[in-house]
């Protein structure tokens, strides 16, 4: 019995892995790989310039300034198609530097200034740090000169001295506020304040009680309203000991007002407090890696505990590995973590526990520098909040099973019924930017655009709301994208399909337009993209736009009889469906074959002549996207089936509006006028897809899509649940009575607990609870048996979890 155990929990990973591959609707609607016309990328790159980790962004969005290695650039972003090195100031270590920090053992390529710190101090100075050959140093610099004013200074606790290691740096009243490692080796984790002066005093963490355990710094971010600084990090969680280095996401506050203790915890914070950030559906293993986080200000006037945060995670477990999720918080979630009960050390055991105790002082409230030593003492010991920060609502706000998230930036944008929408950026490391917009229903992925091609070490976002563009910054330069550009979609049902809040239908220039007061009354369906509901002059079938009857010519195709025919149906998008219909007549299985690319293949008869028409639904909407009409060839001069003679124009719907140029065609292009327009079929569907075929080696991602959005979905999807949901009760069963055997015996063998005392040892889970939470069961069928399954695999190893596993290990104990 025992030995099959293990066995079983792969299965039903596997089944699942089956089964979602079926249900993850998450694919992107349409995919411009580098150097698609629609969506154009403005680039600044120059041989000397690389690594740029830094981004800053002036207030008038028209300077954007950048830390690279051994320099910092002015670089001007106000042209429309350029971007242009204003200034440089070069800062780089001497050789005399560049040789010790080789002496040390250190590799020469690490050894340059890589900046990490770049913040505005005051109107005219920019602050500035870099790693300086592991030894850090900071510079005042005026903005306007990019020359450096001042002497350099020490830059330890401020800037990390090793590039690899992350840091955060925020100014707030010409104070510099950070997050780093502060010494050599990178054992020495510090959050500390900078350049203060006066009365106001330098702080930083008290280190004797390990207020920070081995972090990884992420962001931070100052909320005006509270006088706070918000970091966040990721670090070992020592409270759940039962885990060799269950890693936990952390917010932590302090308050800028702090100017530390009297006698006790003299500059030091007094205010310091943190929280676990859980990133956790019911039942699943955590996201629990914070990858970057950003903020959403309330809308005008709104209370500043509107404010949401954004942040992507990824898991410390094999079985999410290569997914990623992104999870939001509410300020006032984290207000109220802070302002409950602490957890307590205990200093003998080294063990925390949630104990109700006497409140001398509230741990994280500002205001205590005259507080007295015992409450200061208190303060200091309380730094834990016994309340994790949940995520709104408990959930995620997207789960990708394909994509690593690196980076995010969020904002807020109203669509032309004034209801506001998040949208995301989301970078994923392999360099595409996904535009999310958050509805309702879910996320929806309106587009992606490759940004880079290789990998990159270092990379970087900035949005730019006000002029509508977004910096990312690589290893290999700076690129710049418009948030949005609604002409792609040239006609009204592509711009409502696209769901893309920036966009709407203007009817009276028939144009996609950019939403903004000027236009009034935009065709737009944010929530469920409905063309039939906006597009009123559409009509919605081929049939009603072309009676048998009227049938245009289409694209001609000319053929010798018993020839392969093989037509193409060019996707209207990658969540659409293709389909192929003959008018009056069917199209049987025994004499056409419906490839994997929806091109329709079968051999010349005189009964398969005739005319073909290639559709594609999308969201309840049907469009054609290419006739073609198959004639017996005249001459008998050998053809292919897919070069055509281009037919005489004829009139077309105006839904079918002629974009010039789509992509780079090699054919001859039919003449194409907007506005009223006329056009060729086929010629337009390939124009248009052209760029979205071109990925088809990675045909999967293509054809993800596909299945999801139709009704009568090809994967017998229902017979696959009802069999699969059998078939995991009776594992389930069968699963827990093992378990219950298996419980019965170990229970037999330890003591039982006292609740609320925290479990150390953790040779008392059972074999498959060391597994499961090492995730190897689940991950080595993943790997064999998921495509593009993710989320719901993960739903079946962790319920496979909860229900073999008293505590899962986000349960503090
Ligand atoms: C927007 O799309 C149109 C049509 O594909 C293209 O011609 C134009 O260059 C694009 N504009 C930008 C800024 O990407
Ligand atoms: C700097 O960029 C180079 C080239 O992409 C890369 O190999 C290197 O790892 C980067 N260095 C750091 C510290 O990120
Ligand atoms: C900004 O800070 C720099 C460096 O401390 C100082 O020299 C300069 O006078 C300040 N400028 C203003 C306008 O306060
Ligand atoms: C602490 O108390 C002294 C004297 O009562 C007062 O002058 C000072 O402003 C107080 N400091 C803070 C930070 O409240």
């Amino acid at each position: 019995m025992e030995s099959c155990r293990p066995h079983l929990l792969p299965l039903i990973v596997a089944l699942l892995g089956f089964l979602s591959s079926c249900v993850n609707p998450l694919t992107s609607r349409v995919s411009f790989p580098i150097g698609t016309p629609g969506r154009h990328l403005t680039r600044f790159s120059s041989p000397d310039v690389g690594n740029t980790t830094t981004l800053l962004l002036s207030d008038d969005g028209d300077t954007l300034y950048v830390g690279g290695r051994d320099a910092v650039l002015a670089l001007d972003v106000s042209l429309k198609d350029a971007i242009v090195l204003r200034r440089k100031l070069d800062w780089s270590p001497s050789e005399k530097d560049l040789d010790q920090c080789s002496m040390k053992g250190k590799k020469m390529t690490d050894c340059p200034n890589f900046i990490r710190v770049l913040q505005f101090l005051n109107a005219t100075h920019i602050y500035a740090c870099g790693t300086f050959a592991f030894s850090p140093r900071c510079i005042y610099i005026n903005s306007e000169t990019l020359t450096v004013s001042l002497k350099p200074d020490e830059g330890r606790g401020r800037c990390p001295y090793d590039p690899y290691q992350r840091n955060t740096a925020i100014t707030v009243d010409g104070e510099l506020y950070t997050g780093t490692v502060a010494d050599y080796r990178g054992n020495w984790p510090l959050i500390s304040r900078h350049l203060s002066e006066g009365a106001r005093v330098d702080l930083k963490l008290d280190d004797s009680l390990g207020w920070l355990e081995d972090p990884t710094f992420i962001s931070s971010t100052f909320i005006p309203d509270e006088g706070k600084i918000y970091f966040f990090f990721s670090e070992v969680g020592r409270e759940y000991d039962f885990i060799d280095k269950f890693i936990v996401s952390r917010v932590s506050q302090i308050c800028t007002s702090d100017v530390g203790g009297q006698r006790t915890l003299q500059r030091r914070w007094t205010t310091f407090a943190k929280a676990q950030l859980l990133c956790q559906a019911d039942g699943e293993l955590p996201y629990n890696v914070i990858q970057d986080i950003d903020s959403l200000p309330p809308t005008e006037g709104a209370p500043a505990d509107g404010t949401l945060f954004y942040g992507i995670f990824t898991s410390q477990w094999s079985v999410n590995s290569g997914q990623s999720a992104v999870c939001s918080f509410r300020l006032s979630d984290i207000r109220s973590a802070f302002s409950g009960n602490y957890k307590v050390l205990n200093r003998d055991t080294l063990q925390w526990s949630t104990q109700v105790q006497e409140k001398v002082a509230n741990p994280g409230e500002c205001g205590l520098h005259n507080a007295s030593d015992n409450a200061l003492r208190f303060v200091k010991e309380n730094f834990l909040a016994d309340d994790s920060v949940r995520s709104v609502g408990r959930s995620l706000t997207l789960v990708s099973a394909e994509h690593i998230y690196s980076h995010l930036s969020v904002q807020r944008v109203q669509a032309a019924n004034n209801v506001d929408y998040t949208v995301l950026f989301l970078l994923t490391e392999s360099g595409y930017l996904h535009k999310v917009v958050l509805l309702q229903s879910g996320a929806h992925i309106v587009e992606e655009v490759q940004v880079f091609e290789k990998p990159q070490p270092v990379k970087n976002l900035k949005l730019s709301i006000p002029k509508g563009v977004i910096y990312v910054g690589t290893s290999e330069g700076v690129l710049r994208l418009p948030t949005a550009n609604c002409s792609f979609y040239w006609t009204c049902a592509q711009c409502v399909l696209a769901r893309d809040p920036f966009c709407g239908w203007d009817p009276s220039l028939r144009a996609c337009v950019t939403v903004s007061s000027a236009h009034a009354n935009l065709g737009q369906d944010i929530e469920s993209g409905s063309v039939e509901k906006v597009c009123k002059s559409v009509a919605l079938t081929h049939r009603a736009q072309f009676g048998p009857n009227n049938l245009p010519a289409g694209e001609l195709v000319s053929v010798s009889l018993n020839e392969v025919v093989r037509l193409q149906c060019p996707a209207a998008s990658r969540l659409s469906r293709q389909s192929w219909e003959r008018p009056n007549s069917r199209l049987s299985s025994d004499l056409y074959l419906h490839m994997e690319d929806s091109s329709l293949s079968f051999v010349a008869t005189p009964a398969t002549l005739g005319h073909y028409l290639c559709l594609s639904t999308e969201n309840g909407f049907q469009q054609t996207m290419a006739i073609y009409h198959v004639r017996q060839k005249s001459s008998p001069l050998p053809q292919t089936p897919t070069s055509q003679g281009w037919p005489q124009k004829h009139p077309w719907p105006t839904e079918w509006q002629a974009r010039p140029k789509r992509t780079e065609s090699k054919q001859a292009e039919p003449t194409l006028t907007s506005g009223d327009a006329q056009t060729t079929t086929g010629q337009l569907g390939r124009n248009f897809t052209l760029w979205m075929v071109k990925r088809a080696p990675k045909e999967a991602a293509f054809r993800d899509g596909e299945p999801l959005m139709s009704g009568s979905s090809p994967c017998y999807l229902k017979e696959l649940v009802v069999v699969s949901v059998l078939l995991v009760l009776c594992l389930s069963l069968l699963l827990t009575i093992l378990l219950y055997g298996a419980k019965q015996r170990w229970r037999s063998r330890t003591a039982p607990q006292a609740p609320g005392t925290p479990c150390r040892d953790s040779d008392r889970r059972t074999p498959v609870e060391h597994e499961a939470l090492r995730g190897n069961p689940c991950q080595s069928k993943r790997n064999g048996h998921i495509q593009h399954g993710g989320q719901a695999s993960g739903v079946l190893c962790n319920g496979a979890l909860t229900g073999s596993n008293g505590h899962l290990p986000n349960t503090p104990i």
